[in-house]
């Protein structure tokens, strides 16, 4: 190497030490740190940090179905307590009833509840099936709740409209379900 290229050299290699130097010193350590300390500001799932945005969002919940009035509906006991008649096939209640009843008999936690259907079969009625006269099985005769037994006559929601009897019957509350193919079932339960 002649004393021209030597020279060349050392100055090629001063300027790229220089150069190394000046950018691993403080204006370069300077601009890392800016970018470190903003890092450390972000909250993890912080919207606005692009990288972490959608981390914190809260799973959806599960769809609540249970009050659907779409559900199909098996007849029977409810775990709401509540009662499913299917009006073709009424499950058979241990009651002895006098003449033709004109409606279904079913329990309903302690009570016998009697279930029967207007005449024009827009609605359905609900009662206590014993006759608070002397406990009777009530029936449905004329759009009224009648007791076979001695004749008194209750109105559709229990109320006492001849005696002898004196006390009204409870009354229940009634609600039109969907049942398996559509089927029309009703759904008793306590008012
Ligand atoms: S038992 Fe119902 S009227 Fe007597």
């Amino acid at each position: 190497m002649s004393e021209f290229e030597r020279r060349n050299f050392l100055i090629w290699a001063a300027g790229s030490a220089f150069a190394f130097l000046t950018v691993g010193s403080s204006p370069a350590r300077a601009a890392l740190g800016a970018l470190a300390e903003q890092d450390k500001g972000k909250k993890p799932g912080d919207p606005k940090d692009p990288k972490k945005g959608t981390e914190s969002k809260p799973a959806s919940k599960p769809a609540d179905n249970s009050k659907s009035k779409d559900k199909e509906i098996a007849p029977g006991d409810q775990t709401d307590g509540s009662y499913v008649l299917d009006p073709d096939n009424p499950p058979k209640v241990d009651i002895k009833t006098k003449g033709t009843p004109g409606g279904n008999y079913v329990k309903l936690g302690n009570d016998t509840v009697f279930v029967a259907q207007s005449t024009d079969k827009k609605h359905w009625y609900a009662v206590s099936a014993i006759c608070s006269h002397k406990a009777c099985a009530v029936s449905f005769k004329n759009d009224e709740i009648v007791c076979p037994c001695h004749g008194s006559k209750f109105s559709t929601t229990g109320k006492v409209t001849k005696g002898p009897a004196k006390d009204d019957l409870a009354e229940f509350k009634t609600e039109e379900v969907k049942g398996k193919a559509g089927k029309k079932f009703v759904k008793i339960s306590k008012k």
